[in-house]
């Protein structure tokens, strides 16, 4: 059939109509503003797209983050992954602002990602060339097992507080995979080295995903609790006495379906506005399916919803290099952000867990993020 007047004038329409754009600040992804003017979004640094929901990426420079899946120890197992790593996130010391810190789980004995329970542990390296990296370890945290670390600052508290999920056990004599229920334990610290205390159980969950609710106007020590599924908790404190469920997500979060995601991180924007980074599962090189997107974005004017996920990709498993290189990764998960301290909350760096095709070794990846992380870097004198 040939197309009529009518039907272009309709398909044209309907074109215009995608091309006109935003109406409100949702519209971009709450990581901008709507220009009523123009009806375009207009995004915060850090954050691109026509709707804001895509992290500016710049290309990476090899071995920066923490990548040493290359060496081995003597008590290591032959089923070699070196010290292989699966996400951490960046700490910029308090008291001298050129180094970093990068809380890392890590695999005892040499084991690769397949050998994550129990042989996960936390530690943490070091950074005095810049929040990239290369981070060289520098100290054992917890022991196997613990894993999925995520630290903050609590102003309230005067202390970092390390929540991880995990138990202390002994390894296998084979790099081997467990499998249990998993719990949530904060664990606490006047310094990022240490001495923390006991982890202590919180809820029963993976993925925890920490935010304290202080602000300079309201100084309270309620902590904010995300974990896998898009739950939310709240609490009196980071010690409880007990975390209360205030946010389910209205959609489908079973594996498979399409919102199926793991690996939240949490946080509240400038504008008091809170988002979730994510994983998004559809990835997965199960069932011989795999797709290249990978990072997903959640967002809500407030903590108990509405939320809304857009099921748009905010970055995929294709990384560029600084040598003009690029590297499409068979996994690519565990986001976490570095944000600017100076009350914009601009992200400057993402960190991944990654793994390579064709490999049991994993490791972290540290990608800058718009022009303001190098002014970032220049300005500390890197
Ligand atoms: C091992 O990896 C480190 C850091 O990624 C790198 O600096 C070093 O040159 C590598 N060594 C070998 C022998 O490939
Ligand atoms: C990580 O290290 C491995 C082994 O040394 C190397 O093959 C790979 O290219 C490195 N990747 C990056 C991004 O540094
Ligand atoms: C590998 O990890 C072990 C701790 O498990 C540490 O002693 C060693 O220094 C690490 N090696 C490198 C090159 O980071
Ligand atoms: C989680 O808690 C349950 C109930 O206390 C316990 O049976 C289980 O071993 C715990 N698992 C982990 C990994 O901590
Ligand atoms: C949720 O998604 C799964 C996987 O696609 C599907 O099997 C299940 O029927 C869905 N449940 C509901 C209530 O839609
Ligand atoms: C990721 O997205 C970029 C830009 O859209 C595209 O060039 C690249 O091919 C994508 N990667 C994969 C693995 O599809």
């Amino acid at each position: 059939m040939r197309p009529t007047l009518l039907s272009a004038l309709t398909t044209a329409l309907v074109l215009a109509g995608d091309v006109q754009g935003c109406q409100t600040d949702d519209d971009c992804s709450l990581n901008g503003f709507c220009s009523t003017y123009t009806n375009t979004c207009k995004c915060d640094p850090g954050w691109a797209g026509d709707d804001c929901g895509k992290l500016d990426l710049l290309p990476v420079t090899r071995y920066t983050g923490y990548n040493y899946t290359n060496v081995t120890l003597p008590d290591y197992y032959s089923d070699q992954g070196g010290n292989s790593s699966w996400g951490g996130q960046i700490i910029q010391d308090r008291e001298d602002k050129g180094l970093f810190h990068l809380v890392i789980s890590q695999f005892a004995r040499g084991c690769g990602l397949s050998g994550w329970r129990p042989f996960s542990k936390v530690i943490r390296a070091e950074s005095r060339t810049g929040p990239a990296g290369p981070y060289h370890y520098t100290q054992d945290i917890l022991g196997t097992f613990r894993h999925n670390p995520t630290t903050i600052w609590s102003p309230a508290d005067e202390k970092y507080l390390l929540y991880t999920i995990g138990l202390e056990t002994e390894t296998p004599g084979t790099c081997r995979s467990y499998k249990w229920p998993n719990n949530v334990s904060v664990a606490s610290a006047p310094d990022i080295r240490g001495p923390w205390s006991t982890p202590q159980r919180l809820v029963s969950g993976t993925n925890p995903t920490p935010w304290p609710l202080w602000s300079p106007d309201n100084p309270m020590s309620e902590m904010v609790l995300g974990v896998e599924d898009g739950l939310i908790y709240t609490a009196d404190g980071f010690a409880g006495p007990s975390y209360n469920l205030v946010n389910k997500m209205p959609w489908n979060t079973s594996d498979y379906s399409d919102h199926w995601t793991e690996d939240p991180f949490l946080w509240r924007d400038k504008r008091g506005n809170w988002h979730i980074l994510c994983h998004w599962m559809i990835d997965i090189a199960e069932r011989g399916e795999k797709f290249p997107r990978v990072g997903g974005h959640m967002f809500s004017r407030s903590l108990t919803g509405p939320w809304t996920f857009k099921l748009r990709e905010v970055y995929n498993t294709t990384v560029h290099f600084t040598d003009g290189g690029r590297t499409d990764y068979y996994r690519r998960e565990r986001p976490k952000l570095f944000f600017s301290d100076d009350g914009n909350m601009t992200p400057l760096y993402l960190v991944n867990g990654v793994q390579e095709f064709d490999t049991r070794a994993s490791y972290t990846l540290i990608q800058p993020i718009g022009a303001k992380s190098k002014v970032y870097e220049k300005a500390l004198g890197f």
